[in-house]
């Protein structure tokens, strides 16, 4: 990892081969979240552009912005959303701040490194203290939260998923 230069950017157009590739790999392992974004990759730009601007929000929906983690300007490593808000649902279950790591990706330090980069994004927003929430069988994502400055503030069974999910604040 030493010699590369990773950043973190908004989601463009121009990695849409890459971002395919990315997509199959969480297809692969039964994992749907990109299905949907390439079905209409361009429609997917363009909803990111106007939800981190709070445009034309869908029913329930707030703002959000999405990151890519990317390696050398081209090799997509890793995904965040930052939430400007939370609504009930973001209270109980999805926090501020959601993430994934491309399967071939994990175990290397991305999912520390984009968490740690959304959290300035976050501060960048103006937001003081963020909610980070992992399902209680998710070690690797409760332990990124954990070195990045999380407090558990307790347990609870998730209406959404069934399962026991942590939540975490981390000031900022
Ligand atoms: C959870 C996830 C984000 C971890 O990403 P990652 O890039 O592999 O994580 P890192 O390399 O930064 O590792 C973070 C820590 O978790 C540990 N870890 C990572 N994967 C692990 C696994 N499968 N089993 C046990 N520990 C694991 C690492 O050893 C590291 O611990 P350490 O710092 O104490 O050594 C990734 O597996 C993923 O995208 N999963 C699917 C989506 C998801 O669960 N998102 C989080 C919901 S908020």
């Amino acid at each position: 990892m030493s010699n590369e230069t990773t950043r973190l950017i908004e989601p463009t157009l121009n990695l849409k081969d890459d971002f395919y590739s990315l997509a199959e790999e969480f297809l692969a392992e039964g994992d749907q979240r990109y299905r949907e974004a390439i079905g209409d990759f361009e429609r997917f730009i363009q909803l990111c552009s106007d939800e981190a601007v709070g445009r034309n929000l869908a029913p329930g929906r707030v703002p959000q912005s999405i990151f890519w983690l990317v390696r050398d300007g081209r090799r997509i490593l890793a995904s965040s959303r930052l939430r400007h808000t939370l609504n009930t649902f973001l209270e109980q279950v999805g926090g501020h701040i959601g993430y994934d790591v491309r399967p071939s990706e994990r175990r290397r330090g991305y999912g520390n490194q984009i968490l740690r980069m959304t959290l300035d994004k976050a501060r960048d927003l103006g937001l003081k203290q963020v909610l980070v929430t992992a399902d209680s069988p998710n070690g690797a994502s409760w332990r990124i939260i954990e070195k990045n400055g999380g407090v558990l503030h307790g347990e609870a069974l998730s209406q959404h998923t069934g399962q026991l999910l942590r939540k975490y604040w981390i000031e900022l």
